[in-house]
């Protein structure tokens, strides 16, 4: 049987007239309904938050860790339940799943800690004017207020735990929006915080199409912060209607590995299969084309090759690595992208194969600059390999990308390795590995259509906080 999960709201679980049926992408199994909201029932969520917020600043950062810390204890002992319902809802491996649940609970353990370590500071006057050397500031850090938290489905759980963690414990109140494929591995998170004891009103949840309530949450007077992450279109038209309040946007990438000619190819290769097709490439940091000097890209490419042959195509609860994509016009921009690169000339290393949604993984070589796989993001299980002949060529091929997310430099040169990184227009560059997130207190942005604002745990306090001073003079 399946069940009809509901918002919380206020502190209670609530139902709204009109539902959405979520189903598993990967076996059309009918996992349960989910409220869509009325405009009338986030207008009181909305307001729940409001109310709540006065109490739950003027907690102690100690006492707000408590329930922060209760919260991530429910997640780990509810992993397996969780990340069975993550894995069908989103099709993404079983024990990958299960790692989303654990990676989620770590932050907001590292958050609560985090938290309490907040702290201002005192600054002196008598720098400008001789006047003024009596003049003290105390600067202070206060929650912003009301903040949107709005995650993708790739990382339903995660990439909400990322946000509501910081948002939380800084003293804010959250409006939880989870991603529609992926809202009940939202409101399971969500039951975590209501187990932990979280005062009614302090975290509130809203499911609904981002289509229909989006620009209604987004635009609505309560909320004082925007936290998305999901697509550069839906983050651009936010970014719009965000007015003069604060954003932090994490969108799109086209991540480039650039191989150099002295690099370990197998440890190369090794790292771009991992990280171009992990989730069946639906990941925002996905290696999503190679950049390799044509001197080595015979050997690179064999390599890659045999390494993506033995990938395991099949379902999420078989642990597979390759699973269906998350839905049939994913799938159909996959084939488009994989389309126009074949009649362009690219050589397909590997079977080019779709059953319904699930793409197998699929290695292009000689892909040009003409071809959009070489700039566009496919989300899916796709690697294009661009052959370039110098390290200049390399980074103007990757800056020319409208995006700006992460890049990896593979080789043996680390001199050269940080001159390359400096040239790179990303927010990250990783040497010898895969683009990647994490770990979670570093920091994570992205340049360019990538994004704006900083993630990673003390980052997204910052982000979340705004700064009081309170200045007088002595005598
Ligand atoms: P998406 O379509 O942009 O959706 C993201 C979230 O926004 C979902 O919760 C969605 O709800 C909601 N939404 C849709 N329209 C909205 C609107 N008008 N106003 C407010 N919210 C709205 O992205 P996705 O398909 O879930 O995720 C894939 C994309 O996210 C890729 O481009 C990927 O690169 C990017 N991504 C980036 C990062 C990063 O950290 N840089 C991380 C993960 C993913 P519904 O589901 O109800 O439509
Ligand atoms: O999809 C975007 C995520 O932020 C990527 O996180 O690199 O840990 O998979 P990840």
């Amino acid at each position: 049987m399946t069940k009809d999960y509901r918002n919380y709201v206020n502190g209670e679980w609530v139902a709204s007239e009109n539902t959405i049926t979520i189903s598993a992408p990967a076996s059309g199994e009918v996992l349960g309904t989910v409220p869509a909201m009325s405009q009338k029932e986030v207008d009181e969520a909305m307001a729940a938050g409001r109310r709540a917020l006065k109490a739950w600043r003027a907690l102690s950062y100690v006492e707000r860790a408590a329930y922060l810390h209760k919260a991530a204890d429910i997640l780990v002992r509810d992993k397996e339940k969780i990340g069975a319902v993550l894995s069908k809802e989103i099709a993404k491996g079983y024990k990958s799943a299960v790692a989303e649940v654990v990676r989620t609970a770590e932050i907001i353990h590292y958050a609560a800690e985090e938290g309490v370590r907040i702290s201002g500071e005192v600054l002196e006057g008598g720098s400008f004017e001789a006047a003024s050397k009596k003049k003290i500031a105390v600067v202070r850090r206060e929650p912003v207020g009301v903040v949107l938290a709005i995650s993708p489905f790739n990382y339903p759980v995660n990439l909400a735990g990322s946000k509501i963690a910081p948002a939380l414990i800084a003293g804010n109140v959250v409006m939880f929006k989870p991603p529609t494929q992926g809202s009940i591995s939202g409101l399971l998170l969500a039951e975590a915080f209501v187990e932990a004891g979280l005062p009614a009103g302090v975290l509130n949840t809203i499911t609904g199409r981002g289509s229909e309530i989006g620009d209604y949450i987004v635009e609505h007077e309560e909320v004082n912060f925007i936290n998305f992450t999901g697509s550069t279109q839906i983050g651009e038209r936010i970014g719009r209607l965000a007015g003069m309040r604060p954003i932090m946007l994490e969108l799109g990438g086209k991540d480039s590995a650039i191989v150099l000619e002295d690099a370990d190819l197998e440890l190369t290769a090794k790292n771009i299969v991992a990280g171009a097709f992990g989730y069946s490439g639906q990941r925002c940091t996905a290696v999503k084309r190679v950049l390799v000097m044509d001197s080595v890209a015979d050997e690179l490419v064999e390599i890659l090759r045999g390494k993506i042959e033995k990938l395991i195509v099949g379902n999420p609860e078989d642990d597979a690595d390759i699973t269906p994509l998350i839905d049939t016009a994913a799938a159909d921009f996959v084939e488009g992208l994989v389309e126009d690169a074949k009649e362009k000339g690219a050589e397909a290393k590997t079977e080019i194969k779709r059953e319904d949604n699930l793409i197998c993984p699929i290695l292009f070589d000689r892909v040009t600059t003409d071809m959009r796989l070489a700039w566009e993001e496919p989300f899916g299980p796709v690697l294009p390999i661009i052959r370039v002949h110098s390290v200049e060529e390399a980074i103007e091929i990757s800056n020319k990308s409208e995006y700006g997310l992460q890049a990896s430099v593979f080789t043996k040169n680390y001199p050269l390795a940080f001159s390359i990184a400096e040239q790179l227009e990303v927010g990250t560059v990783h040497i010898n590995n895969k683009t990647q997130r994490g770990t979670d207190n570093f920091p994570f942005l992205g340049a360019k259509k990538s994004g704006a604002g900083v993630q990673g745990v003390k980052y997204s306090i910052e982000a979340m906080t705004t700064l009081k001073s309170v200045v007088f003079d002595i005598q």
